[in-house]
């Protein structure tokens, strides 16, 4: 099927246009004005843009599906999260293949094409999140840049997964022959292990404990030390879910003398804030996430730096567990699985809550949600861009829909929805996935259309 986007606003990361778009096998064939009353129209449909935004389709480049820890599985698989990342205007997920120790980084991405090869409803492609560094990894990361697995993912924190300092500046160090770099999970694990002991010594065991065992500075301090370990390594690192002003401050200063440094942050540290922790009745636990979500003070904080620039991108973090699963935890809050569900929610909680609240603009939102992941992660201009020779990959807001978001509604694989009640100004009407509708109306119209994106070197911007 041949498509004509007509008179749509087209946003890219340096503007906004009003133009028309043909959309022929699978790619972005022509975007210039009045294609309808060209010969080329005769046999395309024509889909009606007026008065809509119409974007490179979003990336999320930070989520968890299908993923063992904390002696469970993750609620949402390929199959439903992928579903509800296309709903939510998501065309390529950035998924964390994991080594678990004892692996090779083979194995584990043999382990992830299984999870998701053919359950997928939006374009797929993976991280290698390193937790086993030795001989066999290190020579393992030519075969992960030649499958495409070319960005990879460090923790500073859980024992399943934690690199020591000296470990972390080898593999940086690595990185760099190949011209990549690595997304770091930055919290002082010592650190958060007394706070613990501290807590449980005096039996506070419920979902409030969570941020005062990792408050900001555990956090900041190891940014900071992330950043002198980059610094002897020379080479760029992308700080994940970036959540607070003493963090942000960190990446501030190494920048200033001169450092490379990436900074991602996610809905939930903007539009969230710790008073969640302590919601009754073992609701609480629904937020637990690391490092946790902070003070308005702190959202502030990150809504300047995004309109600063000083953020690059907007990624979800989505790691979902089920109420049920959280319940693991309702003796002993280090038990309760950590993360939250969101790849459904960002395009429109970003587009509703920040260019709609003029906290950024619409061009802004196309850098953080599509242009500058593919750059950094390595398939621009296939992906995160709006012109001849792209992937037909097109997600459109039609700013004047409005609704209320609600866990009984949504295609993610849970019971609750860490955004409920939030309402929506400006939702996603249709979605493009290499050139075919897979979204009309909200709804998911196509699904299955997905497939792995073998990635390139990334752009050190
Ligand atoms: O709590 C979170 N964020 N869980 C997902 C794993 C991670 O830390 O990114
Ligand atoms: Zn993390
Ligand atoms: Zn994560």
């Amino acid at each position: 099927m041949k498509y004509i986007i007509k008179n749509g606003t087209i946003v890219s990361g340096k503007e906004t246009k009003t133009a028309d778009i043909l959309l022929e096998d699978g790619m972005i064939e022509k975007v210039e004005e009045n294609l309808t009353n060209t010969p080329i129209a005769i046999d395309a449909k024509i889909i009606d843009a007026s008065g809509k935004y119409v974007f490179p389709g979003f990336i999320d480049a930070h989520t968890h599906f299908d993923l063992e820890v904390s002696g469970t599985v993750t609620a949402d698989d390929f199959e439903t999260g992928t579903k509800a990342a296309i709903v939510g205007g998501t065309t390529l997920v950035i998924d964390f293949a994991t080594q678990n120790k004892g692996e090779t980084l083979k194995e584990a991405s043999s382990n992830w094409h299984k999870k998701a090869e053919g359950r997928c409803s939006c374009d797929y492609a993976f991280h290698m999140a390193i937790s086993d560094w030795n001989q066999e990894a290190r020579r393992q990361i030519a075969d992960m840049m030649e499958e495409g697995i070319t960005t990879f993912k460090l923790y500073m924190t859980y024992p399943a997964m934690i690199l020591n300092d000296g470990e972390i500046y080898e593999v940086l160090k690595e990185l760099k022959k190949y011209g990549t770099f690595a997304g770091v999970h930055c919290e002082n694990a010592p650190l958060i292990d007394a706070f613990i002991a501290e807590k449980k010594a005096k039996g506070h065991l419920g979902p409030d404990s969570h941020p005062l065992c990792r408050p900001p500075q555990v956090e900041a301090e190891a940014i900071h030390r992330l950043l002198v370990i980059a610094k002897e390594a020379d080479n760029p690192v992308m700080v994940v879910h970036t959540t607070s002003k003493a963090a942000m401050e960190e990446i501030e200063i190494a920048r200033a003398k001169g450092q490379k440094v990436y900074a991602e942050t996610c809905p939930q540290y903007l539009l969230l804030d710790d008073s969640y922790f302590s919601l009754p009745d073992f609701k609480g636990a629904n937020y637990v996430c690391s490092p946790p979500m902070r003070k308005s003070a702190d959202q502030d904080y990150l809504w300047e730096a995004l309109k600063l620039d000083e953020i690059q991108t907007i990624s979800t973090d989505h790691c979902s567990f089920t109420t049920e699963q959280k319940k693991m935890g309702i003796h002993d809050f280090t038990k309760i699985p950590n993360g939250m569900p969101g790849v459904e929610t960002r395009g429109e909680l970003m587009y509703t809550y920040g260019v709609g609240q003029g906290k950024i603009t619409l061009e802004q939102m196309c850098r953080l949600l599509s242009e500058t992941p593919a750059r950094l992660y390595g398939c621009y201009p296939q992906k995160g861009c709006i012109a001849p020779g792209s992937d037909g990959d097109i997600t459109i807001i039609d700013p004047h829909k409005t609704k209320t978001i609600r866990a009984e509604k949504q295609m993610q694989n849970v019971d609750y929805a860490p955004f409920e009640g939030f309402e929506i100004k400006g939702c996603v009407d249709s979605v493009f996935l290499g050139g075919k509708l897979v979204v009309e109306d909200g709804k998911l119209v196509k699904a299955n259309q997905g497939r792995f994106i073998s990635r390139r070197q990334p752009e050190l911007l």
